[in-house]
């Protein structure tokens, strides 16, 4: 009897374990947040792989760091940091005209990081987190600016081009429209004028501010064709770049920092206090005044940018993520894992007809 009653008092002790242990696991699936170092036990050297792909790549092409940092950016605002951008298809955000401009490069870069992890430990490691990785070795890359990833992410199975334009910001926002827009997806406007700092690196396409150097066609004259708030010398030489008819599919680039092009620091804003903020949104900044101020904080004081620049990178990073057993972790960084892509389709599909019943 002594027996059969120990028994009975280990097995309860054992279920109750169970049930705590079950209970958390849940827990930890459903309400699970991002860690740094969450893939310290179950791939170890996943965060060194991505780094030495994007140092391999930057090696050859150094446009590749832009292009991550960009690319993060516009996974993130779309349905939030999920790898749908990655993600091929004929109607998928990278087909979407804000995306065209994603440059090649940085997709391959993906897929070789995921090529180098999924050897090492398959099935465990999300394209939304090499992503990432990848966007925080850019910038350490370019300007020696870094930040601890929280990690966690996992991938979602819809990529839907209107999506893009609905949620990513245009070059011809003013102001009210970016703060709004970062609001919008849980960023102030401090941390939107820290994000702009970007725009220290990389290129843009004609297209994204022939607007602004054509103003008024019909007076022949530089300065009645320039948006006032455009540095009349630095218009001219965007002219000469820029022919007025300028559209999605030309190739012609040009640098958006003037003063240190390639590098991640915060010489942007020194730009933007002089008229040569390239954009519109980039000017916009100096139109409000707590804007404004951030803006002349940031141009004077180097370090507090970088550090707070990746803070803002971390909090970008957090919006509307998939975790615990939400989405699933991909094979291939463009398409969904073959299990998933029939209810992903029919999801597509059911997305599209209630559009199309809403416009009725
Ligand atoms: C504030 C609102 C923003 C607007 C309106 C905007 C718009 C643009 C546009 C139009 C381009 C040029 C694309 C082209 O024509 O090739 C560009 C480039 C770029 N953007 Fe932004 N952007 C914004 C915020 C951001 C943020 C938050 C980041 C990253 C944290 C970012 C990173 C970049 C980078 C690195 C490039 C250069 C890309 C390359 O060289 O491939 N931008 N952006």
């Amino acid at each position: 009897m002594a027996n059969y009653n120990s028994l009975r008092t280990k097995l309860t002790t054992m279920l109750k374990l169970v049930v705590v242990l079950s209970l958390s696991l849940l827990a930890a699936g459903v309400n699970g947040e991002l860690n740094v170092g969450f893939y310290q036990n179950t791939c170890p050297n996943a965060e060194s792989l991505i780094q030495q792909a994007v140092s391999d790549a930057f090696a050859n092409n150094s446009g590749v760091a832009p292009g991550l940092l960009r690319m993060h950016f516009h996974d993130c605002f779309v349905r939030g940091c999920d790898g749908s951008v990655l993600l091929d298809g004929n109607d998928t955000e990278k087909t979407s005209i804000p995306n065209l401009s994603l440059r090649s490069v940085a997709f391959d870069l993906i897929d070789d990081a995921k090529t180098a992890v999924e050897k090492e430990c398959p099935g465990i490691v999300s394209c939304a987190d090499i992503l990432a990785f990848a966007a925080r070795d850019s910038a350490n890359l370019t300007g020696g600016v870094t930040w601890d990833v929280p990690a966690g992410r996992r991938d979602g199975n819809m990529s839907i081009a209107s999506e893009a334009l609905t949620n990513l910001p245009p070059p011809s926002f003013n102001a009210t429209q970016l703060v709004d827009r970062f609001k919008e997806k849980n960023l102030t406007a401090e941390e939107m004028v820290l994000l702009s700092g970007a725009h220290t690196l990389g290129r843009s396409h004609c297209v994204s501010f022939t607007k602004r150097l054509y103003q008024n066609t019909s007076i022949p004259d530089s300065a009645a064709q320039t948006d006032p708030t455009l540095s009349l010398a630095y218009a001219d030489l965007l002219r000469n770049l820029c022919p007025s008819n300028s559209n999605a599919t030309d190739t012609v680039t040009t640098l958006m920092d003037l003063i240190t092009p390639n590098t991640l620091d915060n010489k942007y804003y020194l730009g933007v206090m002089n008229n040569l903020g390239l954009f519109k949104s980039d000017q916009a900044l100096m139109t409000q005044d707590d804007l404004l101020a951030f803006v002349q904080e940031f141009n004077a004081n180097a370090t507090e940018w970088a550090t707070k620049f990746g803070a803002a990178m971390v909090q970008m990073g957090r919006f509307d993520v998939l975790e615990g057993t939400n989405g699933e972790i991909r094979t291939n960084c463009r398409a969904v894992n073959a299990a998933n892509s029939n209810s992903a389709t029919v999801k597509n599909l059911l997305i599209n007809m209630y559009r199309n019943y809403e416009e009725w």
